[in-house]
């Protein structure tokens, strides 16, 4: 983990940075309700955020973020919402492609691919060959992402190369399962800010997220700051991570 670059940084106990964030991008749709607006408006303000604080991550040095912007339940919405967010994520997708193009950062999809349109699939997959060679921050930005779907598709992988003959039943370990999520070769989330006050995971990496950090903030999405990345960081240093030792 990398040194934490900051004016107050005290320099007895200099603050670590985790090495990988997740984040649960929650509460846009009460953002708008608060200010009577469509829900629309909420993902589109969420969106800016989003903007921001990828922007501000990569700045201050952290290596792998995960944010959480379409769950593989979040298909139960209204028609017009589905529509207004495949809207946004169309122009997001686009918007990289034409200005992000001297970045550093690698982005990268988790969450099956195949429910999407082929336009906004063609545009996920152009900005992951994009990036991939870059050097900078990871950015796994999760669409059409669930857990429980991630691990159902890692026992199929693993069976499949078990049925051809490729792995032994006895070999079949963590590393393994971890090899087979989407998150394949990354280290697990250190810390998971969920806004909006929800204590819950909600089919957010079931399995990489054993031993992390959960900062839950009262705050909605589109409300958040670098301040409050500041402040979770802050939290996440005062945690004492035993992982099961004493
Ligand atoms: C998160 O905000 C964005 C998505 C799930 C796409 P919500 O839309 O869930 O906002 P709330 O939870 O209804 O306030
Ligand atoms: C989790 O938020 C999914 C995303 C932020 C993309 P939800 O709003 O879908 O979760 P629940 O329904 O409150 O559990
Ligand atoms: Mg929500």
């Amino acid at each position: 983990m990398a040194f934490f670059k900051k004016k107050k940084q005290n320099a007895q106990h200099p603050r670590v940075l985790p090495e990988h964030i997740g984040i649960i991008m929650d509460g846009n749709g009460r953002w708008a309700k608060k200010r009577k607006l469509p829900r629309s408006a909420g993902h589109n303000a969420g969106g800016k955020v989003f903007r921001t604080i990828s922007r501000y991550c990569s700045d201050i040095g952290i290596k792998y973020l995960t944010v959480y912007a379409f769950s593989t339940e979040n298909w139960k919405r209204p028609k017009d919402e589905i529509d207004a967010l495949m809207k946004l994520f169309k122009d997001y997708l686009e918007e990289a492609l034409r200005d992000f193009k001297d970045d550093s950062i690698v982005v990268r999809f988790i969450g099956d691919k195949s429910p999407f349109s082929d336009e906004l699939r063609a545009l996920m997959i152009e900005n992951e060959e994009g990036s991939k060679d870059r050097d900078g921050m990871v950015l796994n930005i999760a669409m059409n992402y669930g857990s429980r779907d991630e691990l159902v598709r890692a026992v199929k992988l693993i069976s499949q190369g078990v049925k051809n003959g490729e792995i032994d039943i006895n070999s079949i370990d963590e590393d393994l399962v971890s090899s087979n999520l989407y998150t394949s070769g990354q280290p697990d989330p250190d810390l998971i800010i969920r806004p909006s006050g929800e204590y819950r995971i909600s089919n957010f990496m079931l399995w990489q997220s054993a031993y992390t950090e959960f900062v839950i903030m009262n705050k909605l999405w589109p409300d958040f700051t670098t301040d409050d990345l500041d402040e979770a960081i802050n939290i996440f240093n005062s945690r004492n991570r035993r992982f099961g030792g004493v």
